[in-house]
């Protein structure tokens, strides 16, 4: 008798690492929720390709800013699915500048996704995820970095780890484990953009591995955590970023 597919949200999956987790997990056998805030089309072609493939995929428009939003995807995946057994907290977005040059705007928008969006989703998880679950929450290795006109974004990933190690104790007797994955610079959209090719270039090579990490290198380690091999790490950063730092 075939086991009923686990199912698993993922945030911000429209595109980059979130839309690499949500093919892996499918391919995996997860029953995939693939949420995105505007890109509906691509969140919508990704959801074919992976029905194409024989996968299993919905998709859930939520802003995770939007507690009641949050509510809603949990809540239609427990009626499409039965429950959610896997959460992963990729959404978010970068805006880089000074501290001295930070606006108001740079701050209350990743606060309010990266930070908030995680705490939202977190919430709701702590709530509702099955028994057995699994909670990966993307942070970055910039928090250990620490570079120039990062410091709003790396002070919000920080925030994301320090919650992911309170959850963990939180959720005790539940059987549910929630780690962070931490990438280093990773091929997407939030990366490249705006960034001058030979910037993009000397970033590449600070690695020792010396090159940009893919997608699927990150969603690699996601998988590694949610599936049985991973069982047994709970409240965990886990960077993956070719030895950056
Ligand atoms: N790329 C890197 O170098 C790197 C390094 C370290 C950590 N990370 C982290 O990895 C995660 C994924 O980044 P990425 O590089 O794949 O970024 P990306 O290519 O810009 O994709 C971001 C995804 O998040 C969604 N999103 C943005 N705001 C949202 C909101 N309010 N509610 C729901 N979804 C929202 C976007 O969908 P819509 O277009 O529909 O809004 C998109 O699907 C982020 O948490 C990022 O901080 C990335």
């Amino acid at each position: 008798m075939n086991t009923p597919s686990k199912t698993a949200v993922v945030t911000g999956a429209s595109r980059g690492i979130g839309a690499a987790i949500a093919r892996r997990l499918a391919r995996d056998g997860f029953t995939v929720v693939i949420n995105y805030a505007g890109a509906a089309d691509e969140a919508e072609a990704l959801a074919g390709e992976i029905e194409q493939a024989g996968g299993r995929a919905i998709t859930a428009q939520a802003d995770v800013a939007d507690p009641a939003a949050v509510a809603r995807l949990f809540g239609g995946a427990e009626a499409a699915f039965g429950g959610v057994d896997v959460l992963v907290n990729n959404a978010g977005i970068m805006r880089l500048a000074t501290l001295a040059e930070s606006d108001d705007a740079l701050f209350d928008s990743q606060v309010a996704i990266n930070l908030k969006g995680t705490f939202n989703t977190l919430r709701e998880a702590a709530r509702r995820l099955r028994d057995g679950g699994r909670i990966i929450n993307l942070s970055s290795s910039v928090v250990g970095l620490t570079p120039p006109t990062y410091g709003v974004y790396a002070a919000t990933k920080a925030a994301v780890e320090a919650m992911t190690d309170v959850l963990t104790k939180e959720l005790r007797g539940r059987n549910i484990s929630v780690n962070s994955v931490a990438p280093g610079p990773t091929a997407t959209r939030l990366f490249l953009e705006g960034k001058p090719q030979d910037v993009v270039e000397r970033m590449a090579k600070q690695a020792p591995l010396e090159r940009l990490g893919q997608p699927e290198d990150i969603a690699a380690a996601v998988a590694f955590l949610a599936g049985p091999d991973g069982a047994w790490v709970n409240g965990q950063t886990l960077r993956v970023n070719g030895g950056i730092i």
